[in-house]
């Protein structure tokens, strides 16, 4: 994920922004930049690690400073599309972390108005509006500029003879670190915890211009804030995970901004996206493993029942071994780190099969974006935690959008249809956080776990393998034993095991599965085995047959995938939590494979 730092004192900027990227290092990251007001705007940047940037870096003088490390999203990890970022007449100096949703059109139009742009990336507009709406005063043309974007950000502006750092943001965090003689800014609280525990933090749609002595605060409307400061005193490890006890219940919630930058990032143009084959797809498969390939699964509901297309979903590990006469014309390749060696050989089975390849991953440059035809990129962050949490909702959203790129296309879904998709997607995030709101009810849950030596978990139709990612959760860091199963499948074996020590849990939303559903979890409870059912707030009846009840948000029935995947996180997490178990670590798991 982007680092920000900045500084404004009267140290050596160059010094303690390196420090500060640092300190920033462990969010991942792939290229890494600094710009120092130095009489002029003296600005180095590099791809890799920042080693490679120090070691360009000559002696600078200045006092001032901004810097960034990249983690790619628009355009490739390179040297031309790490920040900062200058104005063409290199006067101004910009670093960003979100994504500016409308760039393409402010791109067109700064380049008929004469800007020229170097780099691939979505922030580079920034510099350019904010130079066009310069009249001697920086923070107002960074609000005006700011007017002109949708999307989300997180910035920090600097420029030539002013010690002034203008900063601003909108759903991405951006503190202010403040000292004696000197302030800070920082996108995480890590970077400054060297030199300060004093932090103001600042609000969505607010401004601020931070001096060395002073850090004044705006709202939206331009009047000045007081803020009050907070003291930090967390060690550098309870910062990285943002005062979380694990990296992988951090992830669990930045899911509702991981979701909107996935979407936000694809959806206004989504018709036009050129990801798919040109001939006509009459089938497809999906080839993942592990989360990914529960992601798949869930990916073959949507698709099939939007867009009418059948899919096959193929442990990616299998394929080679499936038949060869079976030609397809879409082959979708999911793989969070996009270096999962299955998955990668996959692909190159599939283009030998002479199938178009699209990769849905979390990582640009990495192996499979090299090797497919096409990408679709999450834009979740790096996860730390081996569990995958938030890269699997992102990889849902993105099947999302894909099933409706596909339906759209072969006119399952209309220009209306598409309209109110677009609308679902973009307030799903509200229904994440009304599952985090309940996250209580989750831990109380867990102890259902604690003494279990094996658990259950079922559902019907598109909360099938939503269920199986439940159970692969609940093995993966509690060391439970975990089944998933269709629930029409129980009695097909496996109730054979279930007694009062097998706790089962259930997923009974109001869909058309409810009945089904109930009667499944009715055979259950009669032998014994604590139930937990997930059910809407409005349902009365589940309260009959199970032992406790978790009341999950009224979502479209399409949604629950993404409602009941974060609900199940949580449950796993604090079963493991109750357990003692290494969460972000379980023992024997990588966080990517890559051998076959
Ligand atoms: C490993 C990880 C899993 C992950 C799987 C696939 O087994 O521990 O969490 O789901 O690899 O990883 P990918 O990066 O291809 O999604």
């Amino acid at each position: 994920m982007c680092g920000i730092v900045g500084y404004s004192g009267s140290r050596k900027a160059s010094d303690v922004i390196l420090d500060s990227l640092r300190r920033l290092e462990y969010r991942g990251y792939d290229s890494a930049g600094m710009v120092i007001v130095n009489g002029r705007l003296e600005m180095h940047k590099e791809k890799g690690e920042l080693k490679a940037l120090e070691s360009i870096l000559p002696d600078i003088e200045g006092i001032t400073g901004i810097g960034h490390t990249r983690w790619a999203t628009c355009g490739a990890p390179s040297r031309d599309n790490a920040h900062p970022f200058m104005s063409n007449d290199r006067s101004l100096a910009l670093v960003h972390n979100g994504i500016i949703e409308n760039y393409i059109p402010l791109r067109n139009s700064l380049i008929s108005e004469g800007a020229a742009f170097y780099s691939e990336t979505d922030t580079e507009v920034l510099v350019h509006l904010i130079r066009k709406y310069h009249q001697g005063d920086l923070h107002a043309a960074v609000r005006r500029a700011l007017e002109d974007v949708r999307g989300t950000y997180a910035i920090a502006v600097v420029e030539e003879h002013s010690p002034d750092i203008v900063v601003a943001r909108k759903e991405n965090p951006l503190v202010l670190g403040s000292g004696v003689g000197e302030n800070f800014v920082a996108s995480d609280v890590t970077a400054l915890l060297e030199y300060t525990s004093d932090v103001l933090y600042l609000m969505d749609g607010e401004t601020a211009i931070v001096t060395p002595g002073a850090i004044r605060i705006f709202d939206a409307g331009g009047a000045a804030v007081e803020r009050e400061v907070s003291k930090i005193d967390w060690s550098l490890e309870e910062a990285r995970k943002g005062g979380f006890e694990h990296y992988m219940l951090k992830e669990i919630y930045e899911q509702p901004h991981s979701i909107t930058e996935t979407i936000i990032s694809y959806i206004d143009d989504l018709e036009n996206l050129e990801i798919l084959p040109s001939r006509p797809i009459t089938g497809m498969k999906i080839l993942a493993c592990g989360t990914s390939y529960n992601a798949g699964l869930v990916g073959k509901y949507i698709i099939e029942e939007m867009a009418g297309i059948s899919v096959q979903v193929e442990l990616a590990s299998e394929f080679r071994y499936s038949t060869k006469t079976n030609q397809c014309p879409l082959v979708v390749l999911i793989t969070q780190s996009g270096e999962t060696a299955d998955t990668l050989a996959a692909c190159r089975e599939a283009k030998l099969r002479g199938c178009h390849t699209l990769a849905i991953t979390n990582v640009v440059g990495s192996s499979i974006t090299r090797e497919a035809d096409t990408i679709l990129l999450t834009r979740a962050g790096p996860e730390i935690s081996v569990a995958a949490t938030k890269t699997y909702t992102a990889q849902l959203v993105s099947l999302y959008m894909l099933a409706s790129l596909l339906a759209y296309n072969n006119r399952s879904l209309g220009e209306e249809g598409l309209r109110a998709m677009k609308k679902d997607l973009r307030s799903l995030p509200n229904y994440v956080s009304a599952v985090l709101d309940r996250a209580s009810s989750l831990r109380d849950a867990a102890k259902m776990f604690k003494e279990a030596r094996s658990a259950f978990f079922i559902g019907r139709n598109r909360n099938f393998p939503t269920m199986l990612e439940g159970a692969l959760k609940l093995k993966e860091i509690s060391y439970i034993h975990a089944e998933g199963y269709a629930a029409g499948e129980l009695k097909h074996g496996p109730l054979a095991l279930l007694d009062e020590k097998t706790p089962l849990v259930a997923s009974c939303l109001n869909d058309h599965t409810y009945d089904k559903m109930m009667s499944n979890v009715s055979e259950v409870a009669a032998r014994g085995s604590p139930v937990l059912l997930l059910a809407e707030d409005d349902d009365a009846d589940c309260e009959t047959v199970a032992d406790l009840v978790i009341r999950m948000p009224p979502v479209k029935p399409l949604f629950t995938p993404v409602t009941l995947a974060v609900a199940l996180q949580l449950l796993a997490y604090h079963v493991a939590k109750e357990r003692g178990m290494p969460i972000d670590k379980p023992r024997n798991l990588a966080k990517s494979v890559t051998v076959e």
